[in-house]
């Protein structure tokens, strides 16, 4: 999707289709609102019978199309629900709406009458991402695997109008760095729809590899002797039982401002999860090429920081590898050593997350001493049942930090809700013959538990846990209730949030 910005009206520019947002109206609200009068102009004579008729109320997920009579061009008309309880989320669900209104209906171009989505609560800066945001993941779907597809959408521009046209600058800085960032989050759904037959943990790192050669950031790879060397236990008992062997993979982006701090985001790679010998039921292996999606969110987060020169310097850190049963497991029972010396006694298989990112937590901490550490991992299907599939799960040991991401998950729209992290928690995770075990016996707080156990590996760093495995991809079952910026398949939950909170983090 191209994405523009025109000082000029929507209307007087020959766009396939003007998009505008219209307010749920009152019962008594009868005449067409002046706020209307320039779309009006853009079919003329037809909006007015419309709204007589009551065919246009401005409810939410409302998609009106009216086409101009003799000539090329069309009117859409989104329903933006009640003024009171507006706010850019919604201008980003409806411009998603917009697109996948028009898909396969022969509009390649798109206008967003600003003004129309602008409120006292919804300034315009964060309007023109949202609509942005709302356009180009709208439109998005992983077609690498089709043959054949309907055409969409390819250029959405914002026209600013009389109303807006003063903060041109400004408003195309904002736009330019959305630009930047929907790249990111578009590259990290191809990476993460990518199925685990391609996307094995040495295909991550080559990946990994490309962005760092696109951007200018460092890419070191350890493979699996080096990890052996680095007594990376955890990471090469999961990756044990593949024939793809485990991959730990570090990007250092060196920061835009002298003398600041160094922020670490370690992420979750299995690129399947079978749970090894303690075996998922088939319907809950189905999704699991998608458990990769932490570490996959960390190549965004840094391709995006680079690009768009965050104050902190940023060391990515990639946990891959491929949880199979084979001959080569690791089992329940085995005693894991990892990189700090802390050692795991492995009782499900199938908490292999946590076995992963004990090392990558433990070597980021130790060869880079950052200032704070941040993890994205689908780490437990207890978060989901917790927190539903809309919102991560966020446990921190800095109020600072955790304050930060949701100021950071509330500007985005990725949502975060905090979870508590107590001594009962940390008691839980207690093991008999090591330092920790990866499951518990209490079938309680598994969410909370598998935090826990990060923490051991993180020592006194400032630390914040994002569990996405909720809404990191979306299933043909809850594809109804998500967000119309959420296609079927990854979502590169994560991607703008935590790349937010880095930029605004210096500030
Ligand atoms: N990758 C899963 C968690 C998951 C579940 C991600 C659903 C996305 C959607 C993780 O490795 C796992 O299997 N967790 C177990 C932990 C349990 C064995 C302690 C779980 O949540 O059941
Ligand atoms: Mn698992
Ligand atoms: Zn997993």
């Amino acid at each position: 999707m191209k994405l523009g910005l025109d000082r000029r009206e929507a209307g007087v520019v020959s766009v396939d289709a003007v998009v505008a947002g219209v307010f749920e109206r009152g019962d008594k609200d009868d005449a067409l609102p002046r706020s209307l009068a320039k779309d009006a102009e853009v079919v003329p004579g037809l909006l007015a019978p419309a709204w007589e008729r009551r065919e246009v109320r401005g409810r939410r997920k409302e998609t009106t199309i009216l086409h101009r009579p003799g000539g090329k061009g069309r009117l859409v008309l989104l329903g933006l629900g009640p003024r009171s309880a507006y706010t850019p989320e919604v201008a980003r669900r409806a411009a998603a709406e917009a697109v996948r209104a028009l898909k396969g209906r022969g509009a390649r171009t798109l206008g967003f009458r600003l003004a129309s989505f602008v409120t006292e609560d919804a300034p315009a800066d964060a309007v023109v991402r949202a609509l942005a945001d709302g356009a180009v993941l709208g439109a998005y779907e992983f077609l690498r695997y089709r043959s054949s597809h309907d055409a969409g959408v390819e250029e959405a521009t914002v026209f600013l109008g009389e109303e807006h046209a003063r903060e041109e600058a400004a408003l195309r800085r904002a736009l330019d760095e959305e630009d930047v960032l929907l790249e990111s989050v578009v590259r990290t759904r191809e990476i993460v729809n990518t199925p685990a037959d391609t996307a094995t943990p040495e295909w991550l790192a080559e990946e990994a590899r490309r962005i760092g050669k696109e951007v200018g950031v460092k890419v070191t790879v350890y493979d699996e002797k080096k990890l052996a060397e680095m007594h990376c236990g955890g990471i090469l008992a999961v990756g044990g039982g593949s024939v793809h062997p485990p991959r730990l993979v570090v990007l250092e982006y060196g920061g835009g401002a002298r003398g600041g701090r160094t922020v670490a985001v370690v992420g979750k790679g299995i690129t399947f999860d079978s749970g090894g010998i303690s075996l998922k039921p088939p319907e809950a292996m189905a999704d699991m090429k998608f458990d990769k999606a932490g570490a996959c969110a960390v190549l965004g987060i840094v391709r995006a920081a680079a690009l768009l020169k965050a104050p902190p310097r940023v060391v990515g850190v990639l946990a891959c590898a491929e949880n199979l049963p084979s001959g080569s497991s690791y089992r329940p029972g085995d005693l894991v050593r990892t990189y700090n010396g802390r050692t795991i006694e492995v009782l499900n298989t199938d908490a292999e997350g946590r076995v992963v990112l004990s090392d990558a937590l433990g070597f980021v901490v130790d060869k880079f001493h950052p200032d704070e550490v941040i993890d994205l991992a689908t780490l437990t299907g207890a978060c989901v049942i917790a927190l539903g599939d809309d919102m991560g799960g966020l446990i921190a040991s800095d109020d600072r930090l955790a304050s930060g991401l949701l100021a950071a998950a509330g500007a985005t729209g990725e949502p975060l809700w905090r979870l508590p992290l107590t001594d009962y928690h940390r008691e839980l995770v207690k093991s008999d013959v090591a330092d920790v075990r990866n499951h518990t016996e209490m079938k309680v707080a598994g969410a909370l538990t598998a935090g826990a156990f990060l923490e051991t590996f993180v020592g006194r760093v400032p630390w914040a846990h994002l569990d996405i495995a909720g809404p990191s991809f979306t299933s043909p079952s809850t594809r109804k209730w998500q967000p119309a910026y959420q296609n079927i398949g990854a979502t590169a939950f994560g991607v703008r949030l935590v790349t937010r909170y880095l930029l605004d983090s210096g500030k």
